[in-house]
């Protein structure tokens, strides 16, 4: 671009008092490096066809950009979309009765092994039509863009049969092509032990690996997503679900067909998951609350991020969290996700995640806020296309009611997002 003619953008907003970029240079933030979101002040940001072509001081912006729409941030922050790196947001019906259960002292593990909790909503959920998923996944979808979520990974895991987990898949596909937030989609069919397979955990293993996984991968290859995002497959390595030898087997023959690889480990019981998942390049291990000293450096020394839930420990009136310090202080990549279910964490809202893990996880705000965008877009495979506000990337924005970053943490309950701008598009969002 010659120096002295301005280049036509679509969209300039300017005198954002701290511009939040969160830019990582295409890798995960890891360790002390989570500590930088990297704030402008009074800054500016251009963008062309739905991408960021300027960052930077207003006055620089504006010296090299015109644009036909022009957005006074009036002092207020701007920062990434975040990106929810683990939901399970498609699901029928509500676990509502659960709630009281726990409220009186009831147990996660003993609800599920007596036939309740996933269960539960995995007979609701397949006595939904697909139709009736759509309608109520997207209320959940339009909750979360409200709260700025603009990418978010959403799970199978409510089906436990082929035919109900190929519907999820059409659900998720259907969400995506007709909902503003991108999705990354994540085959969970390994999420619990179906109640026709209660005395038969590896015969449920075998339907998964010989008939659920290939039916999967046939759809993703014919699906929107080929060729634009991952798709993962995930496995839940615990007490009354798949233990080590099941997990494994289940990872191996995913990641033999093409997926790429999650796992929730270390949610109430170390069984070594974290261990096989690292060894194996899992893309991230979630829940992380009981993950052992060697394990954590073995994931430091990874290139898989730690993906951690602290609204789960949050809703089930646990005081003990997975020690999210710790993990950056050994050097672990740690992103942050609400892991939205009807469950374990009914919350939509990446903010309110940020809010708990500062308190009780002891991250500071700099580092929840990386953990909930560029952190979170690497542990979905999307690192270099969303997540911070750099050159080339997707302008998914949030212009934020506050004059310090460091309220997006502070304070809770409320909603400070102003508006969202997701693929350089401002979003009506239903409060
Ligand atoms: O990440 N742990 C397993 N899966 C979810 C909970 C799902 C549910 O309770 O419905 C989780 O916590
Ligand atoms: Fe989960």
């Amino acid at each position: 671009m010659p120096e002295n003619s301005p280049f036509t953008a679509d969209l300039i907003i300017s005198n954002i008092g701290q511009l939040v970029p969160c830019a990582s240079a295409g890798k995960p933030k890891r360790g002390a490096a989570m500590l930088d979101v990297g704030i402008i002040e009074n800054g500016a940001v251009a963008v062309a066809e739905g991408k960021i072509v300027g960052v930077g001081n207003s006055d620089d912006i504006l010296r090299k950009f015109n644009a036909d729409q022009n957005v006074d941030a009036d002092g207020c922050v701007v920062c990434p979309g975040f990106v929810d790196p683990h939901t399970h947001i498609v699901f029928a019906g509500d676990r509502l009765n659960e709630f009281k259960l726990k409220i009186k002292g009831a147990d996660y593990l003993e609800i599920l092994a007596n036939g309740g909790g996933i269960i539960s909503t995995v007979k609701q959920t397949r006595a939904a039509s697909e139709a009736e998923l759509v309608e109520q996944s997207k209320i959940r979808l339009d909750k979360m863009l409200s709260c700025g979520t603009t990418t978010v990974e959403i799970k199978t895991g409510y089906g436990l049969d082929t035919e109900t987990e190929m519907k999820m898949l059409a659900v998720i596909e259907e969400l995506d092509k007709t909902h503003a937030i991108d999705i990354v989609p994540t085959f969970l069919a390994a999420h619990a032990i179906p109640p026709e397979f209660k005395s038969n955990a590896n015969g449920y293993v075998d339907l998964i690996c010989n008939t659920m996984l290939p039916q999967a991968w046939k759809w993703f290859v014919s699906s929107h997503f080929y060729g634009r995002v991952p798709f993962f497959a995930d496995v839940f390595c615990e007490k009354n679900a798949f233990d080590l030898a099941q997990s494994k087997h289940v990872l191996e023959t995913a990641r033999s067909m093409g997926f790429r690889l999650k796992a929730h480990v270390d949610e109430f019981t170390n069984l070594g998951g974290s261990r096989l998942a690292i060894e194996m390049g899992a893309a991230s291990i979630d829940h992380l609350d009981a993950i052992s000293d060697e394990e954590v450096k073995l994931l430091a020394a990874s290139n898989t991020i730690g993906v951690v839930t602290p609204a789960v420990n949050f809703n089930l009136g646990s005081s003990h969290f997975a020690d999210a310090r710790k993990l950056i202080d050994a050097g672990c990549a740690v992103a942050l996700s609400t892991d939205y279910n009807p469950g374990s964490a009914p919350c939509p809202s990446p903010p309110m995640a940020m809010a708990i893990a500062c308190r009780y996880q002891k991250l500071l705000p700099s580092e929840a806020l990386n953990a909930a965008t560029i952190n979170a877009a690497f542990a979905v495979g999307m690192g270099n296309k969303v997540g911070s506000i750099e050159i080339g990337k997707a302008a998914d924005l949030l212009v934020l009611d506050c004059r310090d970053y460091r309220e997006i943490a502070y304070e809770f309950g409320g909603n400070l997002v102003a508006s969202i701008y997701k693929n350089g598009r401002i979003q009506c969002i239903a409060r």
